[in-house]
């Protein structure tokens, strides 16, 4: 990876939400820890009439706000990066100005040709901007990269997906474009390829032979809060099935790749999700199971239903959970099932990867009844990142009683180790060009044609249920019959909610 000395960082949409959660704390962030170029500057880029004085005031109290690192001592200094100009998003005069603003802010500031830009817009604008930019030859790579950095929702479907890459891809390379998946810049999820390709110890035993079944939760305890609007038109499958977990689907499940350079690694992920068995439109209601979030009372609070929540409609029929068996067709993954579930309105919050190791072939032991559950490797993402082995024990004392036991790392007991959040690493990365951690078109195409069964049997085919599930429970009872085998089910992580809502071990 070449390392960027100066460039020039422009986020359209920067009065929004996301740019004060998220971005500009984790640039900071950077910033102080001297991972941004050494000559940098910020434009602020929205509808919004706003000064570099306003801008900069609203951008300081959200570095405090959203804090996401102790060390507040360059908080001034990195102020004075900060830019801002208004843009009409539909009026291509409006990016010409834009242009003249940038080439001021160059030879102010002496910095080359090098620009990222963020859309941290509504999708809808995914393929205005793009075009307009490159209308006035903001694309061009003459003086310097310019890198276009995009977040989910990558289309609505599949054929959406493709008029967008189509769109996308007519003025500009695939080499410019990032797409944002935060949970690939989860500390965590990168763990997975470190836990499985670094040890010896696991990766002999991580296939069809050892497996019985892979298990991959994303359980939230919250609704769907101020984004009502958008998540109605969206649904649980499409908000984080089609990303975030058919992509750490592949990371638990791909190949190890040649190298740690991006496109190996990222051939590899492509390959798992090329793998994935299409799920005939008739089994669906078996294999994909979906609900939606009763009003009920959690500790005394009464808890509005999904269809009571500001900006969903009240006969909606989205989808608030969604379950997911199906196989990976390769020679390393034949025969074993994946199970996936998210859903909002969970008892707690927990994403995790399980894998379930298959019985010995003869039990000799007393306790035969649990013995499929005892190997599990619980790869836990968050929170309470670390990693968890439950194994058989000898209970002490006479006879041969077995009992099961865990070996639990937390990251927390690793001192002076902080770990960055997702978009820190993720714009660090996008900056300096490493793309590893980033959806290539085909990985999202691959993904939205994999679920196109299950969204048009969702929608069309009155005969595929959706499940009610009262808020605070784990969605709907038919998701359990899912999992095959005797004594199977879901891993239940937090069956008693502690009083703080915190992971706790089952
Ligand atoms: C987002 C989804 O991509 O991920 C949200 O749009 C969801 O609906 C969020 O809440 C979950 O992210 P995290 O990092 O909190 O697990």
């Amino acid at each position: 990876m070449n390392k960027t000395d100066s460039l020039i960082y422009v986020i359209f949409g920067a009065s929004g939400d996301l740019t004060k959660r998220k971005l500009i704390p984790a640039l900071y962030a950077l910033f102080v820890q001297k991972l941004l170029p050494e000559k940098f500057a910020l434009m602020g880029a929205s509808r919004s009439l706003l000064t570099n004085g306003d801008f900069r005031e609203s951008m300081k109290a959200a570095i405090h706000e959203f804090k996401e690192i102790d060390d507040t001592s360059g908080i001034d200094e990195f102020m004075e990066k900060l830019h801002y100009t208004a843009v009409r998003f539909d009026d291509v005069s409006s990016y010409l100005e834009l242009k003249q603003g940038l080439e001021k802010l160059r030879t102010m500031s002496n910095i080359g040709g090098n620009t990222v830009f963020y859309l941290s817009t509504p999708p809808s604008l995914y393929g205005i901007i793009p075009q307009h930019l490159s209308a006035v030859g903001l694309h061009r790579q003459d003086d310097g990269f310019k890198r276009l950095i995009i977040e989910k929702p990558f289309g609505y479907d599949l054929e959406s997906a493709i008029s967008l890459k189509n769109l996308l891809l007519k003025d500009w390379n695939e080499d410019q474009i990032f797409r944002i998946d935060h949970y690939l810049g989860k500390e965590t999820v990168q763990n997975l390829l470190v836990t499985r390709f670094s040890n010896g110890m696991f990766e002999p035993l991580w296939n069809r032979n050892y497996i019985h079944h892979v298990e991959i939760t994303s359980a939230e305890s919250i609704g769907v809060e101020k984004r009502g609007g958008y998540f109605d038109s969206s649904g649980s499958l499409r908000d984080m099935v089609q990303n975030h977990l058919l992509q750490v689907t592949a990371l638990s499940a791909m190949e190890p790749p040649s190298s740690l350079d991006s496109s190996a690694i990222r051939n590899e992920i492509l390959k798992v999700l090329q793998s994935l068995r299409p799920i005939p439109r008739e089994d669906v209601g078996k294999v994909a199971i979906r609900g939606q979030y009763l009003s009920s009372t959690i500790k005394g609070k009464p808890i509005p239903g999904y269809r009571e929540e500001e900006g969903v409609a009240a006969d909606s029929v989205t989808e608030t959970y969604a379950a997911l068996k199906f196989y990976i067709d390769n020679w390393r993954w034949g025969g074993v099932p994946f199970y996936i579930r998210t859903g909002k309105r969970l008892p707690t919050r927990v994403t995790e990867v399980v894998i379930h190791f298959k019985a010995t072939p003869h039990f000799l032991f007393s306790g035969d009844k649990y013995r499929q559950a005892w190997n599990q490797l619980v790869i836990r993402i968050q929170p309470d990142e670390g990693i968890l082995l439950k194994f058989g024990m000898k209970t002490p004392g006479a006879g041969f009683e077995v009992q099961n036991v865990n070996m639990d790392f937390h990251y927390k007991d690793l001192s002076n180790q902080r770990i960055p959040l997702a978009y820190e690493r993720l714009i660090h990365d996008a900056i300096h060009g490493d793309a590893t951690l980033f959806a290539r078109t085909e990985e999202v195409l691959e993904a939205w044609k994999f679920l196109t069964p299950v969204i048009e049997a969702w929608k069309n085919e009155q005969e595929v249920p959706l499940y009610g599930y009262p808020a605070g429970t784990w969605g709907p009872q038919q998701a359990d019959d899912l999992i095959e085998g005797q004594d199977m089910s879901w891993r239940y992580p937090c069956k008693n909610l502690s009083d703080d809502g915190i992971y706790c071990e089952l």
